[in-house]
């Protein structure tokens, strides 16, 4: 099994686990690849960075399966995480993934903002289904939850500057291709 992990980390964040030098150990040493990112990681670098590296992966290490855990406090004004994704940036990461063809298991994760948690997982069942839903929310029981616009997407209007340079997410992968090899 190799895992690869992209979080937060640093500033104690929970649970301090996860730098880029943690590659695993003994006979697991270099098949745990962890990703270690800053406040306020945007689509557009995290799409890049996260395409990228599992493209990598997918290519050296030809997995049988995969297993794909969408945790969704990286959305923007999650109340625990601090990241600046749209559902779109992040259901763009389920939709290269399946493209693959690898046998797929998808399963939810963490996520605080629960109105945004379940829009985030509505749209990437959507994707593993090929089925692009309606972006106004049918009424239901919780349908109070998703005011005032009950809309699937939402606007991921961030106070938080992204933290991560060019120069740091690029020694990030060199780091990680170099582990690959
Ligand atoms: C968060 O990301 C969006 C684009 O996805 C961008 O418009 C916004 O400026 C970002 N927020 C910050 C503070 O950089």
């Amino acid at each position: 099994v190799m895992t690869v992990s992209f979080h937060k980390y640093g500033d104690m964040f929970f649970p301090g686990t996860g730098d880029i030098k943690d590659i695993g150990d003994r006979e697991g040493k270099y098949y745990a690849i962890n990703i270690p990112l800053k406040d306020g990681i945007d689509d557009t670098s995290f799409t890049r960075l996260f395409k990228t590296i599992i493209a990598k992966v997918v290519e050296t290490y030809l997995p049988g399966a995969i297993v794909l855990q969408c945790g969704a406090d990286s959305l923007a004004r999650d109340r625990l995480g601090c990241f600046n994704l749209s559902i779109e940036g992040h259901a763009e990461c389920v939709k290269f993934v399946k493209k693959f063809k690898i046998p797929l298991l998808v399963t939810g994760g963490g996520g605080y903002t629960k109105e945004n948690v379940a829009r985030c997982w509505a749209v990437e069942t959507g994707v593993l289904l090929d089925t692009e839903l309606p972006n106004e929310i049918p009424d239901n029981e919780y349908i109070e939850y998703f005011g005032p616009d009950y809309t699937l997407k939402v606007p991921n209007l961030n106070m938080q500057d992204n933290l991560n340079s060019k120069t740091y997410l690029s020694s990030i992968k060199v780091q990680v291709m170099e582990s690959l090899r």
